[in-house]
């Protein structure tokens, strides 16, 4: 008998899925339409995202919230709502990096679809799909902002992530990392530099992973390139897709 004790070693207590408690189900409707205006999000992308942050706060999963991608800010916005009807108050701000001028041109990673989307927003200007091309003004976030009474619970990032997350990062651990900036330069910049800064047990969200291509390469290259054993979970219609932060390596 060697000395090796063959006791497995305890995973981190992840943030688990609320999912079912009726209450729960309540708080989350409320909150999805209330958010609805100034968001994208389908709304099992937001549930899972609001069941996600409100599990890693309970959990007591250390760090702010991030969002890279906002848009108009409301899935950010309802990661903070849901904490105030939850718990009376916001206990985690927010952090939210956006270029507030829209996306960049897709790269060659990120296909046909994206090269279809970006010529499309060059050839058609007012957009079919009734979103401006993604594109939201800082003035008008900051409105929306005002307008829920989140000042002092947000941090905003203007810029564009390939420059921010190197030059503006959070200066305390992520406890929710949420990425919804579709193309993959900016993903796999924001989970080189911004996944290290999630704490053990915390859920990096990736919004675009079974929508853009380009999202989907970035992920699997980041988890190969650093052979991190992620688990990457799905709720309904891959339109919030998870993985919980195990470990930084083996
Ligand atoms: C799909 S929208 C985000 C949707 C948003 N999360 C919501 O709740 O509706 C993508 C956002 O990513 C931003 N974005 C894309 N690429 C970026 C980059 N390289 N740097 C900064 N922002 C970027 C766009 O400006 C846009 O607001």
């Amino acid at each position: 008998m060697n000395d090796f004790a063959w006791i497995s070693p305890q995973p981190p207590k992840p943030a688990v899925s609320v999912a079912g408690d009726l209450v729960m189900h309540g708080l989350i409707q409320r909150v999805i339409a209330e958010v609805r205006p100034w968001t994208m999000v389908p709304d099992e992308g937001l549930a899972t995202t609001i069941e996600l942050t409100l599990s890693a706060i309970n959990a007591g999963i250390p760090g702010d919230l991030v969002e890279c991608g906002v848009w108009k800010g409301g899935c950010s916005f309802a990661m903070l709502l849901a904490q105030r009807y939850a718990f009376g108050e916001i206990r985690r701000p927010v952090w939210m990096y956006d270029s507030f001028q829209g996306m960049g041109a897709p790269g060659p990673q990120d296909g046909d679809h994206a090269r279809w989307w970006k010529q499309r927003s060059l050839t058609i200007p007012d957009d079919p799909d009734k979103q401006n091309y993604c594109a939201a003004s800082l003035d008008e976030v900051k409105a929306i902002i005002a307008h829920f009474k989140f000042e002092g619970f947000t941090i905003l990032r203007p810029g564009w992530l390939q420059a921010t997350v190197l030059s503006r990062k959070p200066d305390k651990k992520i406890a929710v990392l949420r990425i919804d900036c579709d193309w993959y330069e900016p993903v796999k910049c924001v989970l080189e530099e911004l996944a290290p800064l999630v704490s053990t047990g915390g859920p990096v969200i990736l919004d675009d992973y079974g929508i853009w291509e380009g999202c989907t390469l970035a992920t699997h290259e980041y988890l190969a390139k650093h052979q991190l054993p992620w688990a990457i979970k799905s709720s309904p219609n891959d339109t919030g897709v998870w993985m919980i932060k195990t470990k930084d390596s083996w």
